[in-house]
């Protein structure tokens, strides 16, 4: 484990450790941005994950991000705001005067990238969303945020979909897979945030043909980068957003809290990860 690092470094905490495009983003804006900084992979077990994270800046780092399976204890051991408490979930910590403060920069990385892909796309009256899992809690809250009216959740288990409803109030309305062919030609927004469509997974069987000629559709899945839903939805002429899009801008705000500077979603810093991404 690294201690006592001279600059100012972050690190990401996941169990075991995974191979992510993370220190690619943030060593990119360190670079560009001219900030002698560092960004690491930590691999830390569950039973150590609350030692790692109290003595986070003993071992020299001003933050950092958190992934599988640590979630949900880092918003635990951290000072969650209304984001992380919302999704049930923290991906970036920092501190904030000496205190280990914590969000879920899902949501804006969601919200910001539609925004950049698909401008106007909040003018949606009606939302379907795929899937009632972590990343859903973070499309649902960025969009009631936005202003969406609605939004049908549809989710393999029922249940869960019912579950978000309970949550997040009457805008969310749960309903079962068989209900997307009615649904589709309403749907000005369409989020997967399923697994269906990842390398690997099974396929997302859904008619893009029926969403109406303004849809937008997201995709949180980026491997493919290009996956079977985006693909059929600009055969018809729609906008979309990809996966990686919001990877990139959910990395945004935590490079903010550790560096102190907005780093840019550049052409440059996408295709550096895109290349990344083919190669797996
Ligand atoms: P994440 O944090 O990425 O959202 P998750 O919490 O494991 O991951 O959620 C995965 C989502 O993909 C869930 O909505 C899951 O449906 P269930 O709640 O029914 O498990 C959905 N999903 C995964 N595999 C699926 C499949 N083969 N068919 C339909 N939905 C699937």
């Amino acid at each position: 484990m690294t201690t006592g690092t001279k600059t100012p470094a972050a690190c990401l905490i996941g169990w075991p450790a995974a191979h992510s495009r993370s220190p690619i983003i943030h060593h990119y804006w360190l670079r560009t941005l001219g900030i002698e900084g560092g960004y690491v992979i930590e691999a830390v077990p569950p039973d150590e994950f609350a030692d790692f994270v109290l003595r986070l800046s003993h071992r020299g780092f001003v933050g950092a991000n958190v992934t599988r399976p640590h979630k949900e204890s880092a918003l635990a051991l951290s000072k969650p705001d209304d984001r992380a408490r919302a999704v049930g979930a923290a991906n970036t910590l920092w501190f904030k005067d000496g205190e280990l403060c914590s969000t879920n920069t899902d949501v804006e990385g969601f919200i910001n990238n539609l925004d950049a892909c698909a401008p106007g796309w909040d003018k949606a009256a009606e939302a379907l969303v795929l899937g009632a899992g972590g990343a859903s809690r973070a499309v649902l809250f960025g969009l009631i945020e936005r202003g969406i009216k609605r939004v049908h959740l549809v989710n393999r288990t029922l249940e869960r979909a019912r579950a978000l409803a309970d949550q997040f109030g009457p805008k969310v309305v749960p309903v079962g897979w068989e209900q997307v062919r009615d649904l589709l030609p309403r749907a000005n927004l369409l989020v997967n945030t399923t697994s269906l469509g990842q390398k690997g997974q099974l396929a997302l069987e859904l008619d893009a043909g029926l969403l109406p000629s303004d849809a937008v559709v997201a995709d949180l899945v980026y491997v493919p980068l290009q996956t079977p839903l985006l693909a059929a939805a600009q055969s018809h002429g729609l906008k979309t957003a990809d996966g990686l899009g919001m990877l990139l801008y959910q990395a945004v705000r935590g490079f903010e809290l550790w560096f102190g500077r907005h780093p840019e979603v550049t052409p440059e810093l996408r295709a550096l990860v895109e290349a990344d991404l083919t190669k797996t």
